[in-house]
């Protein structure tokens, strides 16, 4: 099976938890990004968008409707008004995740991860409903810097046109102030920044050439056949569905001389496809599984 393939180191396979371990906890909440870590999870994968005032937040959709309490679009809201929306009930349960829709009770098992005091006292002792609450990426930079052992960090900006500029400019300020901007001498780097946007990706690596960009694809387009992607690009994130209709893509890419890391890998047979195509990386809302299904826990 699979599992003897002597060409395959399961442990090489970097297994990212996307939008944090969002099976289990709301999308992009402390909450979810704690449980990635206990996990084990390799790696965090983000969406950034900036509010109003110019903060970069952890939200996926444009609008903040799907995910909280609240309505209207990230970029209308200031910090202060995403702060006081509550992110977490919505995924009291399964798939009722509904703009403006009522107000669930969570679950026991959400409850006890958004419950500060459950489990982990030592690892967190800030305020409650912080793991519940809109995620600065400042936040979760401090998180993945206070983790004892390293966790990677897979950035995406989102709708990086409208702002020009501005989205890539703040993400690259607020890595240098971690120091996450350039890796030490000899070291891989912990972050890097995805896009299906080409542009952000060449706006990233002007400010820093050291930090790796992922190639978001949905499809293939004609000039990325052959398995060449934008200049400058070190990886390619092709979607799943890319995988399964020209498993071939994958030695491609490889022979072109990027990595692969593939999104959104949930299924048992879809995380075998990629062990046999040897990927790099598979970014998964279930982290907690897919290191079982590797052997890795
Ligand atoms: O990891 C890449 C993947 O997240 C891209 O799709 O819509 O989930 O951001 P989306
Ligand atoms: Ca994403």
């Amino acid at each position: 099976g699979w599992h003897d393939s002597p060409v395959t180191d399961l442990r090489a396979i970097q297994v990212v938890a996307h939008r944090g371990a969002s099976e289990d906890a709301p999308e992009h909440t402390l909450a979810a990004y704690r449980k990635a870590i206990e996990d084990g999870a390799d790696a965090l994968e983000c969406d950034v968008r900036l509010t109003a005032d110019g903060t970069l937040v952890c939200v996926h959709d444009r609008r903040v409707n799907r995910t909280s309490n609240g309505r209207g679009a990230v970029s209308a809201l200031e910090l202060a008004d995403l702060r006081s929306l509550d992110f977490g009930s919505w995924k009291a349960e399964p798939g009722t995740g509904r703009a403006g829709g009522t107000r669930r009770r969570p679950s026991a098992e959400l409850r006890s991860l958004l419950d500060a005091d459950a489990e982990a006292p030592d690892r967190f002792d800030g305020d409650p409903d912080e793991l519940s609450r809109v995620l600065t990426l400042e936040r979760l930079l401090e998180l993945v810097a206070d983790t004892g052992r390293r966790v990677e960090l897979a950035i995406e900006t989102k709708h990086p046109t409208r702002w020009a500029g501005q989205v890539e400019e703040r993400l690259v300020e607020l890595l240098d102030r971690f120091g996450m901007l350039w890796p030490e001498p000899g070291e891989p780097s912990r972050v890097r920044v995805m896009s299906f946007s080409s542009r952000s990706l060449r706006r990233i690596r002007m400010a820093s050439r050291e930090l790796p960009t992922v190639f978001l694809m949905q499809y293939v387009l004609p000039r990325h056949r052959d398995g060449r992607l934008p200049a400058g690009v070190a990886i390619a994130g092709p979607g799943i569905r890319i995988l399964r209709a020209n498993p071939g893509y994958v030695e491609r890419l490889h022979e072109a001389g990027h990595r692969v890391h593939v999104w959104t890998v949930n299924e048992p047979e879809d995380v075998e496809l990629c062990v046999r195509l040897g990927v790099d990386a598979v970014i998964t809302n279930r982290p907690r599984q897919v290191l079982a299904q590797l052997g890795r826990c």
